[in-house]
């Protein structure tokens, strides 16, 4: 059992054509019953679909994100891709950057750095991802990554208030595994230290995210100092998503 303050976000990755958009329609209803309870959702449909979400989420208190963008903070001659400025424009609050879905498609730390920049000058607040891969776990560098991750991609980085931070181990990401909880609560700790002592970050959000579903939350939001999750495939379906946060305040 929890009271504290949970962020769930949706990410839908590269899924759902127009009609899903009343997919949400039950996690819409489920946030305005849930008056007392203290927790942001947050959607993060893929880019074809944010006006309707955008729609769609008017008038509610859930808010919109987005899943990348281009590095570039305004407007220029770059086909095919999207602007932070863009997305602040159509309702984003939020941006996913540095999800490792990337970084294996060649997504670089400098890259998310000036990602991260152009973001934030458009007032979005980041879902800044890091996450070690397995063999760089079995071979105990977890820290020595997610020390150079967090360093790299905030360097030079003013408004760290605006960042949350999703740690999100490669191996875990749509595989079904989930680190054991006493791992995990070392890991977000350990992300939070080296907020707090390195950048002079205190109070950081760390959230999770790989494989989460309304099973394995029982035993994830045992762990203190986490902050939310970040769900992937489980938030496709409204009741899984629902189920996962009532999970977290029962
Ligand atoms: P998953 O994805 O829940 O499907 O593992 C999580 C994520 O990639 O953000």
């Amino acid at each position: 059992m929890t009271n504290k303050y949970m962020y769930f976000i949706a990410n839908w990755k590269m899924n759902g054509d127009k009609k899903s958009v009343n997919l949400i329609n039950n996690v819409v209803k489920f946030s305005k019953t849930k008056k007392n309870k203290k927790f942001k959702i947050i959607y993060c449909p893929p880019y074809t679909l944010l006006n309707l979400f955008s729609n769609k989420l008017k008038n509610t208190k859930i808010d919109l994100g987005a899943q990348n963008c281009h590095q570039k903070e305004d407007y220029g001659s770059y086909t095919g891709f999207i602007s932070s400025k863009m997305l602040k424009n159509i309702g984003a609050k939020y941006i996913i950057i540095g999800h490792s879905e990337n970084r294996i498609n060649g997504e670089t730390d400098f890259l998310i750095n000036q990602k991260i920049k152009a973001s934030l000058k458009n007032n979005l607040k980041i879902i800044f991802c890091i996450g070690e891969t397995l063999i760089q776990r079995k071979k105990n560098r977890t820290n020595k990554i997610l020390s150079k991750q967090i360093e790299k991609g905030i360097k030079g980085v003013n408004k760290k208030r605006n960042l949350l931070i999703a740690y999100e181990p490669f191996w875990s990401i749509g595989t079904g595994l989930v680190p054991k909880t006493k791992d995990l609560e070392k890991n977000i700790n350990f992300i939070k230290d080296t907020l707090k002592n390195k950048y002079k970050l205190k109070n950081s959000k760390v959230i999770y995210g790989g494989s989460v579903n309304p099973k394995n939350v029982i035993d994830l939001k045992k762990i203190k100092t986490l902050d939310g999750f970040l769900v992937g495939n489980a938030s496709l379906n409204a009741k899984k998503f629902i189920d996962i946060i009532k999970k977290t305040y029962n």
